[in-house]
């Protein structure tokens, strides 16, 4: 449904992204996920027409947002990371407004809001003035405004950013329940909001791709194996300096005593040997297992990498 292919986008000299590409399914929910500056929001942009990009292609239920805007504007709804509010306006008002702006009907327009005014629970704000409403609010009314001409794809940059926490969470209960039938992109630099709404991400690291996959795949399948967990009976003091000096382990650390974490190269293999360590040296192994790294280890170490590569 949405395919990029080698995006760039520079600002003067300033590369941005830098070859982007990747494909989003129709009815997935994805989650573009980087820290500050990564090039969350100038992808976002680029999809949703609002800026077109220095290099490559993106194409959205075929239409090429370059040549074929007014098509593509049609299919997805779009919330910036500010939401363009008119703050002394009236919710009921404003949504209608919005309504107008994306061609919907004149006879379709009262019912449009009122769909969205449903949606979105905005019952209780309908008559309110925007500027007056709390940041949750608004938000919820900057996502109405997105969905009013009835999109497929929803485009949402930072949606929760801002809010307070019971707001983060009325918005997140909001977005899955849109994802019920809507292909939705999400941008967020806080992970447990991608790993509570989203199926698949898309790591993004100082304008390129770090990774894509499923949660689930990037947390087991990518770095299964690299860490170790070790547990022994007899703790001594040499059992670090042992550990640390094996070929391919980058770093040991015990965690608790006698617990050992045991970090080592992709494809490292070395339990066999950590086994017979642990036997010649009468350790006694309690338990010995690979641990799935967390989405956050995996997240920041991509981004180290990537600016290893970099450097
Ligand atoms: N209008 C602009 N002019 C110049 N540089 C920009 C502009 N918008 C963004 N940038 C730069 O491009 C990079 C990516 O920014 P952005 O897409 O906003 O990242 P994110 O949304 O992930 O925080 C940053 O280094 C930012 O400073
Ligand atoms: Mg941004």
């Amino acid at each position: 449904m949405i395919e990029v292919e080698q995006l760039s986008k520079s600002y003067g000299p300033r590369e941005a992204i830098k070859n982007l590409s990747f494909q989003i399914e129709k009815g997935e929910v994805v989650g573009f996920l980087g820290p500050n500056g990564a090039g969350k929001s100038t992808t976002m942009n680029i999809l949703s027409c609002i800026m077109p990009a220095s290099s490559g292609t993106a194409k959205i239920c075929g239409f090429d947002v370059f040549e074929q805007a007014l098509e593509i504007r049609k299919l997805i709804g779009y919330l910036p990371e500010t939401p363009p509010l008119y703050s002394d306006m009236v919710v009921y008002d404003y949504l209608s407004f919005a309504a107008r702006l994306r061609n919907v009907p004149l006879k379709n327009t009262q019912s449009a809001v009122e769909q969205v005014i449903e949606k979105c629970s905005l019952k209780e704000a309908r008559e309110r003035i925007i500027g007056r409403l709390s940041k949750g609010y608004q938000q919820r009314v900057g996502i109405a405004q997105a969905m009013v001409h009835n999109p497929d794809i929803l485009i949402l940059d930072e949606p929760t950013i801002g809010l307070d926490p019971i707001q983060i969470i009325e918005i997140r209960k909001l977005i899955q329940e849109l994802a019920l039938s809507h292909t939705i992109i999400l941008s967020s630099h806080i992970l447990p909001e991608i790993t509570q709404i989203c199926k698949r991400v898309i790591i993004i690291s100082d304008g390129q791709i770090a990774a894509v996959d499923s949660l689930d795949a990037l947390t087991t399948r990518l770095h299964k194996g690299e860490r170790l967990l070790l547990e022994v009976r007899q703790n001594s003091s040499e059992i670090l300096e042992k550990l640390r000096a094996l070929k391919k382990v980058n770093a040991v650390t015990e965690h608790q005593p006698a617990h050992f974490t045991i970090d080592c190269e992709p494809n490292a293999d070395i339990q066999d040997k950590i086994a017979q360590l642990s036997l010649d040296n009468k350790w006694g192994i309690v338990e010995l297992k690979p641990v799935s790294m967390t989405l956050e280890d995996i997240f920041l170490k991509l981004t180290l990498e990537e600016n290893k590569v970099q450097q």
